[in-house]
C-alpha cells in the first residue's frame, strides 16, 4: 500500500478540533514499543492502533504530540534517528526528515531530543492528555517531567493543570469509522470471506485443525494481510463447546461440526467472522436444528441494527430469540412464555454482578456471552459501550459484531446426546448506515444450503 498522509491529517484536525472543545492542552502518544519473544528474537511487530490511526508510522520507539494552545495546533514526532548500520540489520527508518517530509509533521526530533523538549512542549499546557497505566516506563518519564516542571515554579514554569485519558477524544473519534476506514474494514472482510471459503473447502475428515488454520491464514496473507487479526479458533467436534479455543491439532471426524472464529487484518483494521460448517459436508438432523436456532436469533439481531438501536436491546432480542429455540430443541423446559420472561429478567442483570452470578442460569447454561461488540482496527474495538448510564444509540460510522452461539457441553446429560458436544456460532459484521445496516461479511456463507455447497469436495 502506498502511503496517503491525508485520512491521518483528517483525524488529527478532528481531534485538535475536539481538544479545543475541552479547553486544549497537549495529547502525548507513544507507539509501540518492540516485545522480546525470546533471547535476542522479537514478536512481530504491530503499532499501537491510536498512534497509527493519528501519525500513520509504523515503527517502534517513537512518540507523537499534539499541542493545541490558543491559536495554535502543533503536531510533533519524535522518531528513531536515520542510521545506515542498524538499517542494513532491521530495515528502513522514516528518520525526522522523512517525518516532517511524508507524514507530515509540524516539526520532528530523534528520540533523544525528547528529554529537552517534552518540559518545553507541556510547560503551561491546560490539559496533558496522556494515558497513564500504559506503560511504567512512559509513566515514569511523564512524572519525571511534571515533577521537574513544578520544582521551577520561580523560574515561571508550570506543569498542566490536568491530567486527562485521551481515549475520551480519540476512541470516540475511531468508534465513527470515516469513508478510509470502512475501505480498509470492507477489505478485511474480502479477504475474511476467502479464508472461511478455504476453511469449509479444507475442513474435511482426517485433517487437524492447524491444518485448516493454515489453510486461512494463507488465504488471508495471499491477499495482502498483515495475518489474522486476532488469534484464529479452529475447534472441532467439542472442541466447539470451548469459547476460547485456538487451533489445536485435534482431527477433524465426519459427524462433527467445525467451528471457525478468523479474521484477516488489513491496513490495522480486522474483520471478526465465525461460521460453524459440518466435517462431512452435511449437517446431522440434530445439528441442523441447533443451527437453525442460531441462524434465527442471528437474522432478528441483524434486522435490529439500526440508528437509535442499542447493543444491549439488540442483546435482548438475541436472547428472546435464542430462548425460544432452545425451548423448541427441547434444551429449556415449557412452556416458552416463562421461559422468555426468565431471559428477559436475566438480561437486564449486570454481567458478574452478585446479582447475575446467583441467578438461574436459564439460557445462560447454552449462551454464556453477550451478543455484540464494536469492531475496527482493534477486534474489540475502542469507545464507550454505555452513556448516561445506559447503552449508547447506534449511529451511523459505528461498526459492530453480531456473534450469537449455541454451545452444547459434551457432558450436559440434560441434553439429547445428539447435541452434546456441539458448538454453533454466527458472526458477522455490520456497519450501521444511516438507515439500518450493511452486514460487510454477507459474502460468507451461513444459510444451511450455502454451507453445505461451500463444504462440496
Ligand atoms: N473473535 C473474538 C470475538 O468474536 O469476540
Ligand atoms: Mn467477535
Ligand atoms: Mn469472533
Amino acid at each position: 500500500m502506498t502511503f496517503d498522509p491525508i485520512p491521518h491529517a483528517e483525524r488529527r484536525a478532528a481531534v485538535f478540533a475536539e481538544l479545543e472543545r475541552r479547553g486544549g492542552g497537549v495529547l502525548l502518544l507513544p507507539s509501540a514499543g518492540e516485545k522480546l519473544r525470546n533471547s535476542t528474537n522479537e514478536h512481530l511487530f504491530r503499532q499501537d492502533s491510536d498512534f497509527h490511526y493519528l501519525t500513520g508510522l509504523d515503527e517502534p520507539d517513537s512518540c507523537a504530540l499534539l499541542s493545541a494552545r490558543p491559536g495554535e495546533r502543533r503536531f510533533l514526532l519524535f522518531v528513531r534517528p536515520r542510521d545506515k548500520e542498524k538499517e542494513i540489520w532491521n530495515g528502513r527508518r522514516v528518520g525526522v526528515e522523512g517525518a516532517t517530509a511524508l507524514l507530515k509533521a509540524d516539526a520532528a526530533f530523534t528520540m533523544a531530543d525528547l528529554e529537552a523538549e517534552l518540559p518545553r512542549a507541556l510547560d503551561g499546557a491546560a490539559t496533558l492528555w496522556y494515558r497513564l497505566g500504559g506503560d511504567a516506563a512512559w509513566d515514569q518519564r511523564i512524572i519525571g517531567v511534571l515533577t521537574a516542571l513544578r520544582g521551577q515554579g520561580r523560574a515561571g514554569k508550570r506543569p498542566p493543570a490536568a491530567l486527562a485519558d485521551p481515549g475520551a477524544v480519540l476512541h470516540e473519534q475511531r468508534l465513527l469509522k470515516r469513508p478510509d476506514e470502512i475501505a480498509l474494514l470492507r477489505k478485511a472482510a474480502d479477504l475474511t470471506a476467502e479464508g472461511h471459503f478455504a476453511a469449509m473447502r479444507d475442513g474435511s475428515a482426517g485433517r487437524r485443525e492447524f491444518q485448516v488454520q493454515a489453510e486461512i491464514e494463507y488465504a488471508f496473507r495471499r491477499r495482502g494481510a498483515a495475518g489474522p487479526g486476532y488469534g484464529t479458533i479452529v475447534a472441532a467436534g467439542a472442541n466447539s463447546t470451548i469459547l476460547h479455543y485456538r487451533a489445536g491439532d485435534d482431527e477433524l471426524r465426519d459427524g462433527q461440526v467445525c467451528l471457525v472464529d478468523a479474521g484477516g487484518e488489513y491496513g490495522l483494521y480486522t474483520a471478526d467472522v465465525t461460521r460453524t460448517f459440518p466435517v462431512s459436508g452435511k449437517f446431522s438432523g440434530a445439528q441442523r436444528d441447533l443451527y437453525q436456532a442460531c441462524l434465527a436469533a442471528q437474522a432478528v439481531a441483524i434486522a435490529a441494527v439500526k440508528p437509535g438501536a442499542t447493543i444491549d436491546g439488540i442483546h435482548a432480542l438475541t436472547v428472546r430469540a435464542l430462548t425460544e429455540g432452545l425451548v423448541g430443541l427441547g434444551l429449556l423446559p415449557g412452556p416458552v412464555e416463562a421461559r422468555v420472561a426468565e431471559g428477559d429478567a436475566l438480561v437486564k442483570l449486570t454481567p458478574g454482578s452478585p446479582e447475575e452470578k446467583s441467578a438461574p442460569k436459564g439460557y445462560r447454561k447454552y449462551y454464556m456471552h453477550r451478543t455484540s461488540h464494536w469492531l475496527g482496527m482493534d477486534v474489540h474495538d475502542v469507545g464507550e459501550y454505555v452513556v448516561g448510564g445506559a447503552s449508547r444509540p447506534l449511529m451511523p460510522g459505528m461498526v459492530l459484531t453480531v456473534e450469537p452461539g449455541l454451545y452444547v457441553a459434551e457432558d450436559d446429560e440434560t441434553a439429547p446426546a445428539a447435541l452434546r458436544g456441539v458448538g454453533i456460532r454466527i458472526e458477522d459484521d455490520l456497519l450501521v448506515t444511516a438507515t439500518g445496516s450493511e452486514n460487510l461479511t454477507a459474502a460468507v456463507p451461513k444459510e444451511i444450503a450455502d454451507v453445505e455447497a461451500a463444504c462440496t469436495r
